[in-house]
């Protein structure tokens, strides 16, 4: 779906020509957020599991902003090795970061009891415990203070 965004005077002087790694940037809310943040001038880093999906996500903001850098980079926050690929992408590919939106996460809807216990540990790992490059990225860039 084509969104339509408006760029607003007090964000763009915010986020223009910021980097920004926003994960779960493929489809929902990290979408949603990557779109404003592409209209506002941002630089972004978009992760998620799916390569097609991210592509799919980026062409729309190519669309949107021609002038900005989009780059994508597959990776499962839930796997420490992929954790690990990203962390040396950034550093390898970025002199600085100035923002992380950790958004990756799972939603397994229903009641809860009628929800596998598998589904629940897996939900739980995901979104608190591996929601973790945010300390491997700070890391990278000791003296800068993420947003
Ligand atoms: N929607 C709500 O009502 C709601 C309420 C409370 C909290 N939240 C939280 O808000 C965040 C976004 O929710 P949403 O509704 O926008 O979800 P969504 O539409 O399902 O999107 C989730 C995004 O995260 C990515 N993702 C999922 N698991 C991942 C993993 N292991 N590694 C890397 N990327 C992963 C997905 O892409 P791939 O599948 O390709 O990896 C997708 O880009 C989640 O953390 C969710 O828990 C949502």
């Amino acid at each position: 779906m084509q969104t339509t965004i408006v760029a607003k005077p007090r964000l763009v002087r915010c986020f223009n020509g910021r980097n920004i790694v926003i994960t779960g940037a493929s489809q929902g809310i990290g979408r949603a957020i990557a779109n404003e943040l592409c209209a506002n001038g941002a630089n972004l880093l978009m992760v998620a599991r799916r390569q097609e999906t991210l592509c799919r996500a980026r062409n729309e903001l190519v669309s949107l902003n021609p002038q900005g850098r989009f780059d994508i980079f597959a990776c499962d926050i839930g796997k420490p090795d992929e954790v690990d690929k990203l962390v040396d992408h950034v550093a390898s590919n970025f002199q600085r970061i100035d923002g992380l939106i950790n958004n990756a996460g799972i939603v397994n809807p229903g009641r809860f009891e009628q929800i596998p216990p598998n589904q629940i540990e897996e939900e739980i790992n995901i979104n608190l415990l591996h929601n973790a490059c945010y300390p491997q990225i700070v890391t990278l860039y000791p003296r800068r203070r993420l947003c």
